[in-house]
């Protein structure tokens, strides 16, 4: 276990070792148990975080919020177009002062291009711990959920198949950062991962190749495949969600109409029975259900996604308690 993790940044979880994010892992699986036992954990008495979201969120704010009360402290929910950020407030200005109002800063802004280098911006200026929420390049509180699901679950990860696949969704053009951040995490922990999409759904290739490092030094895999179908086959963890076709039109509209060609890259029951016999769908949420996945499939057997979407939650205490204590 890594001690000495005060004060420190969650931008990138490739700028934490695995012994570091493993502690993380640790930790909230503690605070999960007493959470079930009912004992409470007031590690972060008076110490406030302050949550600026430049998009909207369901699980993300919900989740922060109620963990820095468990904690003992408390969030502060600040938006991006109901503040003076609309009018001129600078990454550099929102560092300063909300890091000397603040123990913590969390910020999600996931806009293409821009999100990483604010959040980035901000925690050079910030006296006090820096948070990603999500940006355009990764969602790590997500992943960190997801792996502590998938330990749960499935147990021990190395040589374990995780299938990470593109979805059709009509809803919007989705980040790119949790498939990103997915394969650079399940690369690191030994797992097969299998990255599926059709050809205008590529992720970034510096992330891709970082998967593709990863992977050769922990012994994993990583597979590039444009068959939904083979993706699913034999897989442990099948976690097949929508994102846009950013790198190749960024473009909301021209996204759209590519996305419309793979209308039948939905997860469905036929697909599932592709997989392993007790393999686990996960999906981040949210869902746009009866395009993206079934609604067989997200409230069936298979399905993980509520034990998931509570992970969040023991996932960012143990960051918020670790980095902000
Ligand atoms: N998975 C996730 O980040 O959900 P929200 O967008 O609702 O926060």
């Amino acid at each position: 276990m890594q001690t000495g993790l005060r004060g420190r940044d969650l931008i990138s979880l490739s700028e934490w070792t695995t012994e570091e994010i493993d502690t993380i892992l640790e930790v909230a699986s503690q605070l999960k148990r007493e959470r079930a036992l009912g004992i409470a954990h007031p590690l972060l008495r008076d110490r406030v975080l302050a949550m600026l979201f430049f998009y909207s969120s369901t699980r993300t704010r919900a989740s922060f919020e109620a963990g820095m009360a468990q904690l003992g402290g408390h969030a502060q929910f600040i938006e991006s177009r109901t503040t003076q950020i609309a009018h001129g407030d600078t990454a550099r200005e929102i560092g300063e002062i909300l890091g000397r109002y603040n123990d913590g800063i969390a910020i999600r802004n996931v806009d293409w291009g821009i999100g990483n280098a604010y959040i980035n911006e901000v925690a050079e200026a910030s006296r006090v711990p820096v948070l990603n929420m999500q940006c355009d390049l990764y969602h790590p509180h997500q992943v960190l959920a997801d792996l502590m699901t998938i330990r749960e679950k499935v147990g021990d990860p190395r040589g374990k198949t995780i299938t990470v696949s593109w979805a059709y969704a009509a809803s919007y053009q989705k980040p790119i950062s949790v498939p990103q951040d997915l394969i650079l995490l399940a690369t690191r922990y030994g797992m097969n991962v299998r990255l599926v999409h059709p050809p205008e759904f590529t992720l970034m290739p510096e992330i891709v190749e970082a998967a593709a490092e990863n992977a050769r030094r922990s012994g994993g895999s990583l597979e590039l495949m444009d068959d939904f179908d083979a993706g699913f086959r034999g897989s442990h963890v099948v976690y097949a969600k929508s994102w846009g076709a950013l790198l190749t039109a960024p473009d909301e509209t021209d996204g759209a109409a590519i996305a419309k060609r793979y209308t039948d890259w939905i997860t469905d029951e036929r697909r599932v029975a592709l997989a392993a016999e007790d393999a686990i769908y996960m999906h981040p949420l949210p869902a746009d259900r009866n395009v993206e996945v079934t609604d067989a499939v997200i409230d069936g057997p298979h399905s993980v996604v509520y034990d998931q979407a509570e992970n969040r939650l023991h996932a960012q205490k143990a960051v918020m308690a670790l980095t902000m204590g």
